[in-house]
C-alpha cells in the first residue's frame, strides 16, 4: 500500500518566498503587471489561496479568482492568447492541457502541491495496474502523467456527485491522492473506494480538540470545512465544500460568526461575500505559533507581484508550462469528462 509522506518536516524549510515589498514597490509592480498583461494579450487566472493583492489585481484586470474547477473553465473560455496562472503547478498544467494553443505562464514553476508530489506516476501506475477492475478517479491536484492514467479527473466541488454517479453504474473506484477527501466521499456515497494515502499539508493540520474549544467560545458560530481536512474535523462542520462552495455558504448561512477550516487566503473573497460577518481561522497544530502550520499553503505563497512580473517578462523554462503532446492528449480525455459532467450538473441544478 502506498505511504503518506510527511512533507511538513522535509520540504517546508526549503521553499522560497517572494520578497517583502514596500507600498511604492507594490504600486510599481502592480502598474507594470497591468502594462505587461495588455502588451502580451494575457489574462490572470488566480486561486482563492493566493495573496489578497494578487486576487485583487486579477479582478481589476478582467481575470478571475476561483476554485480549481472554475480556473480550468475560465482559461478555456477566455479569448486571451496567454494565461498567467497564479496558483500551483497542477493548475497551470490543467490550463495548458485544455488550451494547447495558448501560452501558459506562472510566477514560478516551483509552486507544487503535497498531493501532487505524494502521488508519483510510477507508483500510481502500479497501484492502478494491481487493481484493474476499478475505475480510476484522480483529483485535479495531480501531475499531467497521473491524469493521463485516469478515467476521470475531479475537483472537490463535484467529487460527491461524480462518485455517486459512478457508484450508481456499479463501478468500483480507485481514488487518488487525498485520503481525507476519499474517505469523505466514501462516507457520503457508500461507494466501494480504494484510496491512495496522500494528504494536503495545510488541511491535515486542522485539529479537532482545539476546534471544539473554539466552538465553546463561539457557540453561535457555524463551522465551514474543506474536505481535504481530517474526518474528525469534517464531523464538526456545518458545511463541507470546495473553496467556492464555502464562500457561498458563508454568504447564505444565517450565522454572523464563521469558523473556517481552509487556507486563510480564502478570507479575502469570503469577507467580500459577507462583509458584516465575523470570520475566524480554525485552529491548526501550531495555533498560529509556527509557519509550518499557519493554514496557508507554502506553495501558493510563492506567488507574488514581483514573481508575476518575472513570469510575464521572462517566460522560458522557469515560467512557461509545457506538456508533451502525447501526454496532453491522454490527460485531456479525463479532464474533458470532468468538464462535461460539471456542465451537465450545472444544467440539471438550474
Ligand atoms: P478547490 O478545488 O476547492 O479550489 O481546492 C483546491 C485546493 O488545492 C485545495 O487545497
Ligand atoms: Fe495542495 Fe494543499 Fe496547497 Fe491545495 S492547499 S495546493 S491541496 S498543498
Amino acid at each position: 500500500m502506498n505511504q503518506y509522506i510527511d512533507f511538513n518536516s522535509t520540504i517546508y524549510p526549503f521553499l522560497s518566498k517572494p520578497a517583502l515589498l514596500g507600498k511604492d514597490e507594490k504600486n510599481h509592480y502592480r502598474e507594470k503587471i497591468k502594462r505587461l498583461l495588455k502588451q502580451q494579450d494575457a489574462v490572470m487566472v488566480a486561486h482563492y489561496y493566493t495573496d489578497p493583492e494578487i486576487q485583487a489585481l486579477a479582478e481589476e484586470t478582467g481575470g478571475c479568482v476561483a476554485d480549481s474547477l472554475e480556473m480550468a473553465r475560465f482559461g478555456n473560455n477566455h479569448p486571451a492568447s496567454t494565461l498567467l496562472v497564479a496558483g500551483v503547478r497542477f493548475m497551470g498544467e490543467t490550463a495548458k492541457i485544455l488550451n494547447p494553443e495558448k501560452r501558459v505562464l506562472m510566477p514560478t514553476l516551483e509552486a507544487e502541491c503535497s498531493l501532487d508530489l505524494g502521488c508519483p506516476e510510477k507508483e500510481f501506475t502500479k497501484f492502478c495496474d494491481d487493481n484493474p477492475d476499478r475505475t480510476v478517479v484522480v483529483y485535479a491536484n495531480t501531475s499531467a502523467a497521473v491524469k493521463a492514467r485516469a478515467d476521470w479527473v475531479v475537483t472537490s466541488s463535484i467529487a460527491v456527485e461524480l462518485i455517486d454517479y459512478l457508484d450508481s453504474q456499479r463501478q468500483k473506484i480507485i481514488w487518488a491522492p487525498d485520503r481525507h477527501l476519499g474517505n469523505y466521499v466514501r462516507k457520503q456515497t457508500g461507494a466501494d473506494i480504494l484510496c491512495w494515502q496522500g494528504a494536503c499539508i495545510v488541511h491535515d493540520e486542522f485539529k479537532t480538540q482545539a476546534l471544539m474549544r473554539m466552538q465553546g467560545l463561539h457557540p453561535d458560530a457555524a463551522v465551514l470545512v474543506h474536505p481535504e481536512s481530517p474526518q474528525a474535523v469534517i464531523d464538526l462542520a456545518d458545511t463541507v465544500g470546495s473553496t467556492s462552495q464555502l464562500i457561498k455558504a458563508a454568504q447564505s448561512l444565517p450565522h454572523q460568526k464563521l469558523i473556517v477550516a481552509t487556507d486563510k487566503g480564502i478570507f479575502y473573497k469570503m469577507q467580500q461575500a459577507c462583509p458584516g460577518k465575523q470570520l475566524f481561522e480554525a485552529p491548526t497544530a501550531g495555533e498560529g505559533a509556527s509557519c509550518r502550520s499557519c493554514a496557508h499553503c507554502p506553495w501558493m505563497a510563492m506567488n507574488g507581484l514581483q514573481t508575476i512580473v518575472h513570469g510575464l517578462e521572462r517566460g522560458g523554462v522557469q515560467h512557461e508550462i509545457l506538456v508533451k503532446e502525447e501526454l496532453r492528449e491522454k490527460a485531456l480525455i479525463p479532464l474533458n469528462r470532468m468538464l462535461d459532467f460539471a456542465t451537465q450538473l450545472k444544467w440539471e441544478n438550474k
